[in-house]
């Protein structure tokens, strides 16, 4: 009978993680991300929404949306071929950021060039445009209608980045701290999603190297990452003259078919219940151009109080605990394999880290709950994130000779 109990035991715990499914049996194993599992469509409309329509069926709720035809409201969907550009005497100027390979890898060379010199190389290379729009472009692209709000466009607007390649790249699977409008101009786009608020805590996004996972997109590997097996994705496929919403911290992953170019914007997901809603063009302003409003770069958002106690939450749902050893990992970001590796550097950054873990660790337990993420007052987040851009610079500072490829930038492929 003893026995019994304990081979019963045994088999409970060995079918604990997966409930005795043989994993490399599942459909997706070994299968590019996002296969295998029921996918959802995303919601599709024509053209662009009101900003009324949009916030509130689509943002405040966090659903992706597919706006069909609406980027070919901008001058430059027809503008744009490569000859336009190289007409234009700034483009043997301007220099833009290049990435070197096209499946997607953070820790890959970026390089420089002048944008004439990629406009006559990318057809035959791995070379991957992602930079700021050149500014004299900016006139070519409508500022989507959805997002055509005064108090969004006085000081909430991030950044708008250029994409642009050849085709054929694929990004790594990753979210974003902020809400998103791409617009495709050529080519095709395939999309894959996974909603955070179902399956957050099954996607290892949180490495010591930022918000993204690092998992082989062509090859899912589910003995390697058991969770994924459960996780039920979004497909959508966007072609070029539509654009996508992409929610606020919604994992995703993104493919890119044929020449391929895309403009995306980039907004403050904190500031969104603020927006008055008369204060928004209800009819679209067609003139309103890129070039007509002012990004303010991803500087001061990361470390706003709003995305820290995001930041916060989300860390805990997906690893239940937050005791120092992760809030410093969290903080730290890429530097804290790199602060382990050298004993020699000084610890100031951890008088740092205690003060913020101080903070918001109210009853002083050494444990750090949802309840004290959630009560604790914006003035307190005020100081954590005066603490927190105190870090960066000191850290900045530590490691000046630090590969700045590997910026931690939220980074999309679309
Ligand atoms: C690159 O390829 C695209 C798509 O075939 C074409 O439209 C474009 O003119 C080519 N650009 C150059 C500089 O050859
Ligand atoms: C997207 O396009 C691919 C390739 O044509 C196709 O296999 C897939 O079913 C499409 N997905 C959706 C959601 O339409």
């Amino acid at each position: 009978m003893k026995s019994f109990y304990i081979i019963f035991i045994m088999a409970i715990a060995a079918c604990d993680h997966a409930s005795c499914r043989d994993l490399t049996q599942e459909p997706g194993h070994l299968k590019p991300f996002g296969f295998g599992r029921p996918n959802h469509p995303v919601d599709e409309v024509q053209g662009f929404p009101d900003p009324e329509t949009f916030f509130r069926n689509y943002v405040f709720s966090l659903k992706p949306l597919k706006m069909i035809g609406a980027s070919k409201l901008s001058p430059g969907f027809s503008l744009w071929s490569d000859d336009y550009f190289l007409s234009l005497e700034e483009s043997s100027d301007h220099n833009i950021n290049v990435e070197t390979v096209k499946k997607e890898s953070r820790k890959q060379q970026i390089i420089d060039m002048k944008f004439s010199d990629f406009l006559r190389i990318y057809n035959v290379s791995e070379k991957y445009m992602v930079d700021s729009v050149p500014e004299f472009l900016g006139k070519d692209v409508l500022f989507p209608c959805p997002v055509q709000c005064d108090d969004l466009m006085e000081n909430n607007l991030v950044e708008t980045v250029m994409w642009f390649s050849s085709g054929g790249t694929k990004s790594v699977v990753h979210f974003d701290s902020v809400d998103n409008i791409n617009c495709l101009f050529r080519g095709e786009k395939e999309l894959v999603f996974v909603d955070p608020s179902k399956y957050g805590d099954k996607v290892d996004i949180d490495g010591p190297e930022g918000a993204y996972s690092a998992v082989d997109v062509d090859s899912v590997d589910y003995l390697k990452y058991p969770d994924l097996a459960d996780v039920e994705f979004y497909h959508v496929n966007v072609s070029a003259g539509d654009c996508l919403y992409i929610p606020y911290r919604w994992i995703h992953q993104v493919r890119s078919y044929g020449s391929n170019l895309a403009i995306n914007i980039w907004w403050n997901h904190q500031h969104n219940v603020n927006i008055d809603f008369k204060r928004c063009n209800a009819e679209c302003n067609t003139e309103l151009t890129l070039d007509q409003v002012k990004f303010k770069g991803f500087g001061e958002l990361a470390n706003s109080y709003g995305n820290i106690r995001d930041h916060l939450l989300d860390f805990l749902n997906r690893k239940k605990i937050l005791e120092f050893e992760s809030f410093k990992m969290m903080a730290l970001g890429r530097y804290y394999e790199v602060l382990k590796g050298q004993p020699d550097i000084g610890d100031d950054y951890l008088l740092f880290l205690s003060q913020m873990y101080a903070l918001i660790d109210t009853d002083k337990d050494g444990i750090v709950t949802e309840k004290e993420i959630k009560e604790s007052t914006e003035e307190k987040y005020i100081k954590i994130s005066k603490l927190m851009s105190q870090l960066d610079l000191m850290l900045d500072k530590m490691f000046e000779d630090f590969d700045p490829s590997e910026e931690d930038m939220p980074h999309d492929e679309l």
